[in-house]
């Protein structure tokens, strides 16, 4: 994502400055979504590597099934046990990240004309629901698909009550229409506190997404699918036809690492940390930004800051990386254009001294917008 180099051609304004900012030296930069490097478990996921990697059936450098490796099928079905899900491991889908299982399930879906979303959501969601011809609706319209992020949502942080999902899945009934359960946040909440699913609520309405890329790391492109029951042949075909099978040797490196209690403690330590990055970046927001409004997130990797202002997020972030940083326009998050000035601020992979100066150079290009 942030490699160094020549970018593709044709990309879109926006994506050409993030490209840009991602190759400017010293430059603080709040966008992207990307886990702290310094949390990824570098010794531990090495052992697991060789251990892996040295297994007699060699089952790391060889063909897998189309639905993944059962031990790690168990493990996710565990999970999702311990948060009220039944699920069995024959109906998890180990895919290429949470982005592969989004498109699974859109592909699986019996009806995917209309999609309703939120007012602001995951950018790579609704650039695929765009492609695909979807139309996209508010959140209360009757739709095929409700594209959802429950757990912690994104770019806001901010999680479900039980009266939204209720309501949610009372439209999803009379609309006769699926949920795309996005869980990808799950396991940042800062409280620690697990989110019971919506799959729990309606298993046989629900496409529920999960990912290691946010508590662990995106690298492994490790993520699964749950269909609802009857769906789950339809959507193994679409994923062997994708691609045959996710990637054998992250299964297996996964595998040998949560066998050990890693995991666990890295969970722990990973809350405390973002949710400090999370009162710097909005005791610096609220001092030298104080035009904008912010939200104060319970999860995840960002603040979202809006304005009453018209203003353009791409000119902002031009402004921005003149100043030495960057973040993601609002823009790129909303279903549909809004002349109101937003942005999303992720702290997430921000060094922590580095957190007032960036919102300091951000507030000079906020000024300079006039
Ligand atoms: C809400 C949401 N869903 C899914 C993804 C994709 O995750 P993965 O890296 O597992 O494909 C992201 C990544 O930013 C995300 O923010």
């Amino acid at each position: 994502m942030h490699e160094q180099g020549s970018a593709p051609r044709g990309l879109d304004p926006i994506d050409e400055l993030a490209r840009r900012a991602a190759d400017e030296v010293g430059l603080i930069s709040f966008a992207g979504g990307l886990p702290d490097p310094k949390l990824f478990p570098r010794r531990q996921l090495s052992d697991a590597f060789l251990e892996a990697i040295h297994a007699p059936g060699a089952a790391a450098l060889q063909y897998g099934w189309p639905e993944g490796s059962l031990e790690l099928r168990t493990w996710i079905a565990q999970r999702l046990r311990d948060r009220g899900a039944r699920v069995e491991p024959s109906e998890v889908i180990v895919t290429s990240g949470a982005q592969q299982a989004i498109a699974l399930a859109l592909a699986t879906a019996p009806r995917r004309d209309t999609v309703a979303v939120d007012e602001e959501s995951y950018p790579a969601a609704l650039e695929l629901f765009r492609t695909a011809g979807a139309t996209l609706m508010p959140a209360s319209a009757p739709a095929a698909l409700y594209y959802s992020l429950p757990s912690i949502s994104n770019p806001r942080g901010l999680r479900m009550s039980d009266g939204e999902r209720a309501a949610l899945l009372s439209r999803a009934r009379s609309a006769r229409g699926y949920v795309i359960e996005d869980d990808a946040y799950e396991g940042t909440a800062f409280s620690g506190k697990s989110s019971r699913p919506l799959l729990a609520d309606a298993r046989e309405r629900v496409f529920h997404v999960g990912t290691f890329s946010k508590t662990l790391c995106p690298g492994l492109r490790v993520g699964w699918l749950v269909p609802p029951s009857r769906l789950v042949q339809r959507a193994l075909r679409r994923k062997q036809t994708h691609d045959l099978q996710a990637n054998s040797l992250a299964q297996e490196l996964l595998v040998a690492y949560l066998k050990t209690d890693d995991f666990e403690r890295l969970q722990a330590r990973s809350r405390a940390r973002y949710a400090r990055k999370q009162r710097l970046v909005a005791a610096a927001a609220r001092k030298h930004l104080p035009e904008l409004s912010i939200e104060s997130p319970v999860g995840g990797f960002s603040l979202w800051l809006e304005s009453k202002r018209h203003a353009s997020g791409e000119a902002l972030l031009e402004a921005a990386i003149a100043e030495g940083t960057s973040f993601d326009p609002g823009e790129s998050f909303r279903r549909a254009p809004s002349p109101r000035l937003a942005l999303r601020l992720c702290y997430s992979a921000v060094p922590e001294a580095d957190i007032e100066p960036g919102i300091e150079r951000l507030s000079r290009a906020f000024r300079r917008l006039g």
